[in-house]
């Protein structure tokens, strides 16, 4: 015996003649008919970008290391994003980086893990090896498909530990090539790095674009299964719209981009309501906020809050008016050169003036209850936030560049006001609690204006009923 194989957690005996057998007899299967990602020449650009900013130094930007759920089950793998975007590659284990070289700019490398080795029974004893994981493309075979040089990864460690000259790393994914830097990288250096590829991102280009749109494209099928669902003659609850949602976006897509919010009744004044352990009840709504995110990893941030029954109550519809009417203020404001700001104060001004006429703030002017931010004990939350390949994309820009900031073409954000009465605020009156409504889109910022990339779900109260009704049949 020279060795043992585990899987599955049994522990088995290796004889000297399995271990030879498993040795040979694999065919070539090097393929050599490869093209390159669609994205190749988007994650060119935005490398040179990214080492334009750092002349003369040394960058790695690790893909990250699979977490372990349990013992030897790991949770699906999902590649840091600005790893992905940089080379459109989704290995585990993997690094980016960029080499200065002498005549200016860097040289791009890709540190990936190679096929397994047979000869060693890599192949087969190791965990993540290529007959219990599956094929890996080679190096040679990734060179053609991302287009840039490609190395084994297992030889990064000691290449950072011998870097002489200033280097930088994105931290949180890689412990292990972190500790390779240990005393030649700098945590504040390095900040600098995760906020400047943060800020690459807030400008998306047209590869992004089209992946942006199709995730919304998928999301407003999944919204309409959710809605055939709900009309069935089967009972639903929160777990059947989540897990209908999920079907779509793994058919469609990679994943959902977020933990879906499948919240009914009352919980739909739960912000961040993913227990999902509710049931749908005829006379409430149906707050859902999902989004499909692409096999690429780009995902929508899309939110409708629908009558389970297929109508509104008429308070229903008088709330939900409120936040239509605020969203509508809200996305008028989103064109290139308008603050980012802008379309917050838009939409959470139509809010106050909203609850104000209701009668909920007493004898309250509109500006002195915007002043002093009472309404936001209803509408809780900010407008909205960039989107892409994360749904709370570019979340470390510098505040200059993103809330201070100003909009510009190839932007995209979400807007999404809300109004939510909590079951037990004794605030409002009785028939105000539980509550919750949020209408959310992904809106590109385009030359002339915006562009509602979720436009093919229904807004209006009246288009939402219609569209209940056609779906359902
Ligand atoms: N679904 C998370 C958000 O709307 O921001
Ligand atoms: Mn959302
Ligand atoms: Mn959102």
């Amino acid at each position: 015996m020279e060795r043992t194989a585990r899987k599955n957690g049994l522990v088995q005996g290796v004889s000297d003649e399995l271990a030879a057998s498993m040795r040979q007899g694999w065919a070539d299967t090097e393929r050599h008919d490869l093209q390159p990602l669609p994205q190749a020449a988007h994650t060119a650009r935005r490398r040179a970008a990214l080492s334009a900013r750092f002349p003369g130094e040394l960058l790695v930007i690790p893909s990250g290391n699979p977490k372990v759920r349990s013992n030897d089950a790991d949770y699906p793998f999902r590649p840091s994003s600005d790893y992905a975007y940089l080379t459109g590659d989704q290995s585990q284990d993997a690094a980016l980086v960029l080499e200065p070289v002498a005549e200016g700019g860097h040289r791009a490398l890709a540190f990936l893990r190679p096929r397994s080795d047979r000869e060693n029974g890599e192949f087969w004893t190791d965990y993540h090896g290529e007959l219990w994981d599956g094929r890996r493309n080679s190096l040679t075979e990734n060179e053609q498909v991302l287009g840039l040089p490609c190395r084994d990864v297992r030889t990064l460690v000691e290449q950072l530990r011998a870097a002489a000259g200033p280097v930088r790393i994105l931290r949180g994914h890689d412990a292990a090539l972190e500790a390779a830097l240990d005393g030649t990288a700098d945590a504040v250096r390095d900040e600098e790095l995760r906020v400047l590829l943060s800020e690459l991102r807030l400008v998306k280009d047209e590869f992004e674009i089209g992946e942006l749109r199709f995730a919304c494209e998928a999301t407003a099928r999944g919204f309409e299964d959710v809605v055939r669902v709900l009309g069935s003659d089967r009972p639903t609850s929160e777990r059947s719209i989540e897990g209908t949602f999920f079907l779509r976006a793994r058919v469609e897509g990679n994943d959902v981009g977020y933990a879906s919010i499948c919240a009914a009744g009352p919980h739909a004044t739960t912000m961040h309501w993913v227990r999902n352990t509710g049931q749908t009840r005829p006379g409430e709504l149906l707050l859902l906020d999902a989004g499909v995110e692409t096999n690429n990893l780009y995902t929508a941030d899309v939110t409708r809050t629908m009558p389970v029954d297929g109508r509104f109550t008429p308070l229903q519809r008088k709330v939900y008016q409120a936040v239509f009417a605020a969203q509508e203020a809200g996305i008028a404001a989103v064109k290139p050169g308008a603050a980012y700001r802008d379309f917050h104060h838009a939409a959470q001004r139509t809010l106050a003036e909203h609850l104000v006429s209701w009668g909920l703030l007493g004898d309250r002017t509109v500006d002195e209850v915007y002043d002093l931010g009472l309404h936001r004990r209803w509408t809780l939350a900010g407008t909205g936030h960039m989107l892409g390949l994360d749904v709370h994309d570019c979340a470390v820009a510098r505040t200059a560049l993103y809330v201070d900031g100003t909009l510009e073409a190839g932007m995209v954000l979400t807007v999404e006001p809300g109004i939510y009465f909590q079951a037990d605020d004794l605030t409002v009156p009785e028939e105000y609690r539980g509550i919750g409504v949020r209408i959310e889109d992904d809106i590109l910022v385009t030359e002339d204006g915006s562009e509602n990339l979720s436009a093919a779900l229904p807004r209006t109260a009246d288009e939402v009923e219609a569209w209940m009704a056609r779906v359902r049949g």
